[in-house]
């Protein structure tokens, strides 16, 4: 690594977090409307693709709260110096939102499962039991159904302004921002 550009990176653990949870929202953000839009023919698959997207969702939750526990624990490097107030308002807003929007939808869709009359269980990957919240009744269900929906929803319009402003950093301003979230090439401008 040249000269102190680790420094001006983010540490490992923070990297492969946050490409491991990238990879896993936007396998969300597609499985969740293909199951719920897909008919009642062949419901083995449909079953398997629900447990599939609960197991990465809870995923989702218990990795969130690590990535947060260790963004307390290790500060990120600083922002570029030449970034306006507004800008640094803007990106520490936009970031906020992606983490309360990481643990909330995941949240709502525990609720929706946990309140569904059908009560049909879940299991982590095919083995790990996971529990039920106390939640019951059709109302708490439509409510929770209606909130992960929209919030979903919500986080694919933040991800692609996250995209588009990371993209924007790297090539038009070049300050080498995008850089900082891999663990090689150099971050520095
Ligand atoms: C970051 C994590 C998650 C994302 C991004 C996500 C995303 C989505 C999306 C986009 C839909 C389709 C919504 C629609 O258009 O109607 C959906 C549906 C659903 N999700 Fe999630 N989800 C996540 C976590 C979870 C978790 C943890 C659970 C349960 C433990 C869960 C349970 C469900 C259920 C049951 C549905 C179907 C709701 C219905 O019947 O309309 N999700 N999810």
């Amino acid at each position: 690594m040249p000269g102190n550009a680790g420094a001006n990176r983010y540490s490992l653990v923070a990297i492969v977090l946050h490409w491991l949870l990238a990879a896993m929202v936007i396998a969300l953000l597609i499985l969740g409307p293909v199951m719920t839009d897909m008919g009642d023919d062949d419901l083995m698959l449909k079953f398997d693709l629900y447990q599939w997207h609960k197991s990465l969702g809870i995923s989702v939750l218990i990795l969130t709260l690590l990535r947060i526990g260790w963004r307390i624990m290790k500060a990120p490097p600083p922002l570029p110096a030449a970034m306006a107030r507004r800008d640094i308002l803007l990106a520490r807003t936009m970031h906020a939102l992606l983490y309360v929007l990481t643990l909330a939808i995941p949240l709502a869709g525990w609720v929706t499962v946990s309140a569904s009359p059908l009560g049909i269980p879940t299991y982590l990957y095919g083995t790990v039991p996971w529990p039920h919240l106390p939640v019951t009744g059709e109302a708490a269900e439509a409510i929770a159904k209606t909130v992960h929906a929209a919030l979903a929803w919500g986080l694919m319009f933040l991800a692609v302004g996250h995209i588009l402003a990371a993209l924007y950093h790297q090539f038009a301003l070049k300050d080498g921002l995008l850089a900082r979230m891999f663990p090689i090439g150099d971050p520095r401008p």
